[in-house]
């Protein structure tokens, strides 16, 4: 689905590394799972977290076969931004994400024109997408946490893709020291662990990196980066 930071268009190139070495019945778990654009690229045991209640609530529906409006006028966005709690948590997921500009938490209501100049359908378009994405989401276990919380199987695959330390302010502060600590903490406690950003702490080798012409808008601060995934030294052969 339409997610700010997706990793939809660099998932072909980064699950080749990060699931090279899985085992037999090992759990691939994310804790930032996002628009679930790498989960929903991975078979077998998963376990995809998130903090964010209204994003998992809609992840879950989708995941047992419900299905979105496939129409929203800019009357019916605005009420369920202003009185969510008279609408499923996963309607207001839908209209908070998929159907937002940018897919930021309500950033607007979407509208404009395609190149023909036609009235471009945003709300269509984010229909289809995530009833496209609905099926590869079956079976995951999804769970609204934040990642310091999340309760893993013994010796996962964590593939983590926290709010960029560079990047927009998400609805919360982020403690990006507090998670690489507690990143060296998984690696510690068996796990095989893997994070995305555009840099990391010292004792963390970047084992992959593509420069990106970021299109997030000006807010984000973020243009021209690049991509980054790192590993903790320890976990890498040498
Ligand atoms: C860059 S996005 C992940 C995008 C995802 N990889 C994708 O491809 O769609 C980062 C996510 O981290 C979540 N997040 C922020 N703080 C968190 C926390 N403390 N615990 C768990 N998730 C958190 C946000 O809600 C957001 O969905």
């Amino acid at each position: 689905m339409k997610y700010m930071g997706s990793k939809n268009r660099h998932a072909k190139e980064l699950l080749p590394i990060i699931l090279k070495n899985r085992r037999d019945g090992q759990c691939y778990v994310e804790p930032f799972v996002g628009g679930a654009n790498m989960i929903d690229k991975v078979s077998g045991w998963r376990i995809g977290a998130d903090k964010h209640e209204y994003l998992i609530a809609l992840l879950i529906s989708l995941s047992e076969g419900w299905e979105p409006p496939n129409d929203m006028s800019e009357k019916e966005y605005q009420d369920i931004k202003n009185n969510m709690s008279n609408y499923p948590k996963e309607l207001v997921g839908f209209a908070g994400f998929p159907c937002s500009y940018g897919a930021k938490w309500f950033g607007g209501y979407c509208r404009g024109r395609a190149n023909n100049g036609e009235a471009r359908d945003y709300i269509g378009e984010a229909w289809r997408n995530v009833v496209q994405q609905s099926i590869k989401l079956q079976g995951i276990d999804f769970r609204a946490v934040c990642f310091r919380e999340l309760i893993l199987p013994e010796q996962s695959i964590i593939y983590c893709d926290p709010p960029y330390a560079s990047a927009t302010k998400y609805r919360d502060k982020f403690d990006h020291d507090d998670f690489w600590r507690w990143c060296r903490e998984m690696v510690n406690d068996g796990h095989d662990l893997f994070a995305s950003e555009y840099k990391a702490p010292d004792d963390f080798i970047c084992i992959w990196e593509k420069q990106v012409n970021s299109s997030l808008t000006k807010d984000t601060g973020a243009k021209n980066n690049i991509e980054r995934l790192f590993q903790h030294r320890s976990q890498i052969a040498t």
